[in-house]
């Protein structure tokens, strides 16, 4: 999937009449699909780019730097889809320079039907089915594990959220889902490393982070947060407090139930300690109250900046975040 000279230059035209404070207020229309903790993903109302889905990077200062992401971010790619075999959208990535000359990197994906994305999926769907995609899901990011286990040369990370996960051919009349294929979408964080050393340079995550948080971040949570996703244990307990994010804290003891089931039956060869419920609840707790507290941090930065300092402020930010 490449994008055409025209439409590459009609990315650009966005890109320029894009107003970060008021994404809806761009120029060209556009429609935000979803927010990440750094990227937006964006519809654009534009003969040709219609159909697709486009996440903003603003992380870059140089192109040296957008250069070792882009090919940390091809590379993450084809592990997952050729070597480890977890199905992606159709997807691409364009790089620019903004106004004031930063690289900004764009993925971009084939647009999926939000009745598809988990966490939508599962509003509508059954009880039992709702379980079937989380087993589903497991099954995908066993493979991961599996690879990683194969060898150990190369690690790789994922990020097992409902969010991430989008059922290929969802039909919302007639759902199936026991034997439906699962498409990852979350590639924007290629946590992968080659003997120990993490390729990504991590240090990108605190870019949107207020300067007066920095360095507290780095100190206590980049570390942690990033090695997370190196291990099936924790990917499972924050795949299973995501049912409380979007609100389906009713079914996590099932959740749980289906996450050990996993782990003691057809994943057992990899020897994952199962999960409890308080673990997922307090694991869940503290996650909310970080990511909010956060949150919160970037918009009194984002007034500083932009208010006070009368600046420039490039990152997008939710509004309130439901927890
Ligand atoms: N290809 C796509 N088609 C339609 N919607 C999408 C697509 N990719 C992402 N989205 C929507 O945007 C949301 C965020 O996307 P994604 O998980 O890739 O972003 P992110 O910045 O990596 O987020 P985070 O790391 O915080 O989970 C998804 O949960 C989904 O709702
Ligand atoms: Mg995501």
């Amino acid at each position: 999937m490449a994008l055409s000279q025209a439409n590459l230059e009609l990315l650009q035209a966005f890109e320029r009449g894009l107003d970060p404070q008021h994404p809806e207020r761009s120029q060209m229309p556009a429609r935000v699909l979803g927010y990440g903790e750094i990227s937006t993903v964006f519809a654009i109302d534009a003969e040709g780019l219609r159909g697709l889905a486009f996440k903003r990077l603003p992380l870059f200062y140089n192109s040296a730097e957008v250069e070792k992401y882009q090919a940390v971010y091809a590379e993450y790619n084809r592990l997952l889809e050729t070597e480890i075999g977890i199905r992606l959208p159709a997807h691409d990535y364009a790089v620019f320079a903004n106004a004031a000359g930063r690289p900004i990197f764009y993925i971009i994906q084939k647009q999926l039907s939000p009745d598809a994305i988990g966490n939508r999926a599962i509003h509508r769907l059954s009880r039992e089915m709702v379980l079937v995609l989380v087993k589903r899901t497991l099954q995908e990011l066993r493979k991961v594990w599996e690879f990683n286990r194969r060898q150990n040369r190369v690690q790789v990370a994922i990020d097992g959220q409902i969010s991430n996960w989008v059922i290929d051919g969802f039909n919302s009349a007639n759902p199936r889902v026991e034997d439906a294929a699962l498409m990852y979408v979350d590639t924007s964080t290629p946590l992968w490393r080659v003997n120990g050393v993490e390729q990504l340079d991590t240090e990108l995550f605190l870019r949107s982070a207020p300067s007066f948080l920095v360095w507290i971040l780095r100190l206590l949570f980049l570390k942690d947060v990033v090695n997370r996703y190196y291990d099936f244990h924790r990917v499972a307990v924050d795949l299973a407090a995501n049912f409380h994010k979007e609100q389906r804290s009713d079914l996590i003891p099932d959740v749980v139930k289906v996450v050990n089931d996993f782990f003691t039956g057809e994943a057992m060869t990899l020897g994952i300690q199962p999960i409890t419920q308080k673990e997922v609840n307090d694991y869940y707790q503290e996650d909310a109250f970080i990511w909010s507290l956060y949150l919160s941090m970037r918009k009194v930065d984002r007034f500083l900046r932009t208010q006070v300092l009368r600046g420039q402020y490039p990152y997008i930010l939710p509004e309130k975040i439901k927890r």
